[in-house]
């Protein structure tokens, strides 16, 4: 065994413990996942809403939208298990079509925020990116709780 051998065995040693705990993962398990992935899109969109405002230097925008368009890109398998609870409506699974389709959306319109930020610049991504953090329009439906703020 050389060296990268080795080294890959014993990760795949490492995981592998890792792998059957999250097999495990109970229904609060399951709704605290999704909540962080919205909590993160949460995050990310208040500190662009500072930029967009003027408040804080544009420096950063690039990374804030990658890192919107990635976290929207993990937010369809956070809802896949049918788990009930938390803020999420029982209609986002008896609607999956619905809801996924809508996910799906959000993670296609955010990637390409983020893509024509990058190729063209971010201030050519403004409207694009009021277009794709339409949060609202989902949580009306499918969230109890932010029908009516976002
Ligand atoms: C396709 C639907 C959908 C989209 C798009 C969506 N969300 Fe959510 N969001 C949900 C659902 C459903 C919940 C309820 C999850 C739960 O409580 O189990 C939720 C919950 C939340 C929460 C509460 C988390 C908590 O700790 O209880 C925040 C904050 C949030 N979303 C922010 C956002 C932001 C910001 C965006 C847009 C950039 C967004 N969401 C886009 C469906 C969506």
């Amino acid at each position: 065994m050389n060296r990268i051998t080795r080294t890959l065995s014993a990760l795949s040693l490492a995981v592998l413990p890792l792998v059957s705990v999250v097999a495990q993962a109970d229904d609060e398990d399951t709704i605290a996942y999704r909540k962080h992935i919205m909590k993160t899109l949460d995050e990310q969109t208040n500190a662009i809403g500072m930029i967009l405002s003027g408040v804080i230097p544009a420096d950063n925008l690039q990374l804030h939208m990658d890192a919107i368009a990635t976290t929207a890109a993990m937010a369809l398998r956070s809802f896949e298990p049918n788990v009930p609870g938390g803020d999420a409506k029982p209609e986002v699974w008896s609607n999956w079509e619905d809801f996924s389709a809508r996910m799906a959306d959000f993670e296609k319109k955010t990637a390409n925020m983020a893509r024509v930020a990058r190729e063209e610049g971010p201030e050519n991504a403004g409207e694009l990116a009021i277009e794709a953090l339409d949060c609202k329009s989902c949580h009306e439906v499918y969230n109890s709780k932010r029908s009516d703020d976002e």
